[in-house]
């Protein structure tokens, strides 16, 4: 048998995930819900939450992911418990990674997944509660099929990112449609004009 891929980090929390919503959605009196993914590439992840005074209180989430996206959503939900809206809107999927005790690459994409259904939560509570988009970052979606953004190209980018295929690896863009391809291209050859790198 080959080398096992994963951390006994990733393996705990694949096998025992903490905090997955088991009941229906109504069973769990949530405060936020975001919902991101597409079901049709077999991603999809919804996250509910329940805030009080700004400060994550519980939460409960539940994905057609695979085992990466299971593990570092796992560990996202312990994260984020007690913590301030703010602060647990800038986690980044590279913080839960390293928690995880790494992700082999070709997998790092899919701990996007519960990052990004965190931050639609809390946008949907920031909504709710009269501050709508108080701590969106100014991004255009660029894949309308997955909600992949300029903002996570860049982020490719400069992780290594300089080609489609490599793109595709590290965020899954144009998995779906493909309909966003020549403008994601258009961005990768941008960013190598702007930061100089070919
Ligand atoms: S817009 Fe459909 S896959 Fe990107």
């Amino acid at each position: 048998m080959t080398d096992w891929l994963y951390s006994d980090i990733v393996k705990d929390h694949f096998t025992n995930p903490r905090n997955v919503l088991f009941e229906d959605e109504a069973s769990f009196d949530a405060d936020a819900r975001g919902q991101t993914g597409n079901i049709k590439c077999g991603d999809q992840m919804l996250m509910l939450l329940q805030i009080k005074d700004d400060v994550i209180r519980d939460v409960r989430w539940k994905t057609y992911g695979c085992a990466s996206a299971i593990a570092s959503t796992s560990m996202l939900s312990e994260i984020i418990k007690g913590m301030n809206i703010q602060e647990a809107y800038s986690i980044k999927p590279e913080d839960l990674v390293e928690k995880l005790g790494g992700l082999p690459e070709y997998k790092i994409h899919c701990s996007v997944l519960g990052d990004k259904a965190l931050r639609a939560a809390i946008d949907n509570y920031l909504e709710k509660t009269g501050r709508a988009g108080m701590l969106k970052e100014e991004s255009t979606e660029i894949c309308h099929c997955l909600g992949i953004t300029d903002k996570d190209i860049e982020s490719a980018f400069h992780n290594g990112a300089r080609t489609w295929e490599a793109l595709q690896q590290a965020t899954k863009i144009g998995t779906v449609c493909g309909g966003c391809k020549s403008k994601a291209l258009e961005l990768l050859h941008e960013f190598a004009h702007i930061y100089g790198i070919d």
